[in-house]
């Protein structure tokens, strides 16, 4: 094999280390996703030529790994502790004069010792086991001796280094903490409800939920991160001070906290605890309290371990975040696709900071599935900005004559009779367009985040404008105009013109974006991205049938027929054809996406070779645009291999099945006719 292949895999693979550590852990991007993918492709297909350039800390091997059929246990080399509590600041105090007064007995003054601060993460706890600076293997915590070997999932998060960066030791056991940010927490849950299917309490469940199951695919889908904050076995490295630990894992690539603080003694850690607990809703990521560590670590074998809690170590813990208290009533509300929605009205009670008296409980099958009655004492939940849930009833608490809270039989917001459709889990309101209480959720979902996003047009405008008429749909709010929105009362001429600008600049939106903001049932970002990209326009997908939806990556059989069906209902598709008329976009811009209808449409191609004059990214972005796909490896469903100089064993394979061999020339041809 030519050394410059070899080269080339070496520096495409330090490339993308060192994009991915600006990407996942930096948040610093310097390259689109397009040109990122471009070398990761170039990377895929030079292994996929060459084998023996495939190594372990490749970026190619983070996703790909088949399911397992289990775990295996492996055994840390060096325990992973628990931590003691301290609820408040006495228990602090108390827990650094225990140790002031340790260290004193053999002659260390309080001068000659210091702490830190850092958050304690509310995830999984994980140890990753680096060997010559490359991962081997990856862990979850089990019983603090021996725990599971979960590799797989670990390797497709994109903060875990699988190499270290620079110089290496012989062999270090890095330890951290794998979450799901809030953010994806809520939108995986939603979907999650949705789709009917269970929902995750917390986002701590939701990680280790991803982690502690066998398909790696399903963990790459979860936006996972992590926080690495210490060290356990390690040969050939010897660092003094935890400080110097959280300094020494940055320099290798890993995720620190930025603000993990050192202090020279304890008021400075009490004001810092106080600090972590009012930034705690501000996070994108759960804590539960902050760890407090004594920073020399001489000290902590002089310190030692008191069962499995070391002595040098504590978590100041923050109030909890579930409290208990009596389910009133099972109020329903109706979602914006016709669903009837389930929510608590709770006995109020103070959970994590604020009096609570509703909380969410997802939709009808959560509801049956935890068996949450009325007249519970129920757990309840509040965690960040996420909306308080119920997590579940104390059944063993159960008054006598409760009952199964079931939906109406009416819809709480048109009155139109509720049905239950034979396939459905779902009770819902069949009035589409003519119920009050399914245009608002729409209205809602049409101008939000991640939709047409619509700055000045909140919950509040929205149901104001619906109540006085002003717009009967999502449609019509492009109809608004400051001289109908001046009229309102309390309307101010500025918050009118702010506002029509900001719908003006919304009919930009891509595609994509459109889709997902006619909020089909079951079709979250994701799924109208994927979408958007197979079909390039409303009308294509109007016009496939479930097997053609089918095809579109993440889509199975269930939801292809919703989908069809919902696209293809009458009021749907009146709402699109006003849509259009607004001027929004049905289409995706060439470019955005593999073009339908072009002359490689459902053609499957593989690149080989170096070719007279496009680049493999050009090649393939040129299939694209005609429709095609581009896969890396020869199979029978591969329609053409293009070839070019030295193509390898492609060439050879495509021959042998017959496949149309095409040079560069012929390609141009095909794709311009
Ligand atoms: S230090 C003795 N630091 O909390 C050292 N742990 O109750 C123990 N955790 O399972 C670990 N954030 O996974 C440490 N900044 C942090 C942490 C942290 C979360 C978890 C850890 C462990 C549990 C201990």
């Amino acid at each position: 094999m030519s050394a410059s292949f070899e080269q080339r895999a070496e520096e495409l693979r330090q490339l993308l280390a060192h994009h991915n550590h600006l990407y996942y852990v930096l948040d610093d991007p310097e390259l689109g996703d397009d040109e990122y993918d471009a070398l990761l492709n170039e990377l895929r297909a030079l292994e996929e030529e060459h084998p023996e350039l495939r190594t372990p800390d490749s970026p190619t091997q983070r996703v790909g790994a088949p399911p397992l059929d289990r775990f295996e246990q492996v055994e840390h080399l060096e325990q992973m502790l628990s931590l003691g509590n301290a609820r408040n600041e006495e228990e602090l105090r108390g827990w650094e004069n225990r140790i002031a007064n340790h260290l004193k007995r053999m002659d260390i003054a309080a001068s000659e010792f210091s702490y830190t601060t850092e958050p304690k993460i509310d995830g999984l706890a994980i140890t990753l086991t680096y060997e010559d600076g490359v991962l081997v293997r990856g862990a979850t915590r089990g019983d603090g001796r021996i725990g599971e070997d979960v590799t797989q999932n670990l390797r497709t998060i994109g903060s875990v280094p699988l190499k270290m960066k620079g110089a290496a030791p012989e062999l270090v056991e890095v330890r951290g903490e794998v979450y799901l940010p809030i953010a994806a927490f809520k939108a995986l849950n939603e979907r999650r409800a949705e789709a009917g299917e269970a929902t995750f309490a917390n986002p701590r469940n939701s990680a280790a939920g991803s982690i502690r199951q066998l398909d790696p695919a399903l963990a790459a889908e979860r936006p996972l991160s992590t926080w690495f904050y210490g060290i356990g076995a390690v040969r050939g490295l010897d660092l003094p001070t935890h400080m110097d630990e959280v300094e020494w894992l940055r320099d290798k690539g890993f995720k620190v906290n930025p603000d993990t603080d050192h202090h020279q003694g304890v008021e400075g850690v009490v004001k810092r605890c106080r600090w972590w607990e009012e930034r705690r809703d501000e996070l994108d990521y759960e804590i539960d309290g902050v760890v407090v560590k004594v920073d020399e670590k001489a000290l902590w074998r002089e310190l030692g371990v008191v069962g499995r809690e070391p002595r040098w170590a504590i978590a100041w813990k923050f109030p909890p975040t579930t409290a208990t208290t009596k389910l009133m009533k099972v109020v329903w509300n109706v979602g914006r696709t016709g669903h009837l929605v389930p929510f608590a009205m709770l006995e109020p009670v103070h959970v994590g900071g604020v009096t609570v008296t509703t909380a969410t409980l997802h939709n009808e099958e959560d509801l049956a599935r935890k068996e949450v009655r009325e007249g519970d004492e129920v757990v309840v939940m509040r965690a960040g900005d996420v909306i308080p849930q119920v997590v579940s009833p104390i059944t063993q608490r159960r008054p006598k004559g409760t009952r199964k809270p079931k939906p109406p039989k009416k819809c709480p917001a048109c009155g139109h009779e509720t049905v239950k459709p034979e396939d459905s889990v779902f009770t819902i309101c069949p009035n589409r367009t003519g119920c009050p209480g399914q245009s608002f959720q729409a209205v809602k979902h049409f101008v939000g985040k991640g939709a047409m996003d619509i700055d000045g047009m909140g919950e509040k405008q929205a149901l104001r404008f619906l109540q006085e008429g002003l717009i009967a749909d999502v449609a019509d709010i492009y109809d608004l105009t400051e001289e109908r929105l001046v009229e309102l009362e309390r309307f101010g001429e500025t918050s009118a013109r702010n506002l029509v600008a900001s719908i003006e600049a919304s009919r930009r939106r891509p595609f994509k974006r459109v889709l997902y903001a006619l909020g089909l049932p079951g079709v979250g970002y994701v799924t109208a991205e994927a979408l958007a990209d197979h079909f390039g326009s409303i009308d294509a997908l109007h016009e496939a049938d479930p097997e053609a939806i089918e095809e579109v990556e993440g889509v199975g059989p269930i939801m292809a027929v919703q989908i069809s069906e919902s696209i293809t209902d009458d009021a749907t598709w009146a709402l699109v054809e006003k849509l259009r008329e607004k001027g929004l976009r049905l289409e995706a811009d060439p470019g955005e996406r593999r073009q339908a209808g072009g002359p490689l449409e459902g053609k499957t191609v593989v690149l080989t070779g170096t070719l007279p004059e496009l680049t493999r990214e050009e090649a393939a972005a040129l299939v694209k645009s005609a429709g095609g796909k581009v896969t890396s490896a020869v199979s029978k469903k591969t329609d053409y291999v293009v070839a070019g100089d030295n193509p390898g064993s492609k060439l050879a394979k495509a021959e042998k099945f017959g496949t149309e061999i095409l040079d560069e020339a012929s390609l141009r041809e095909l794709v311009a006719r």
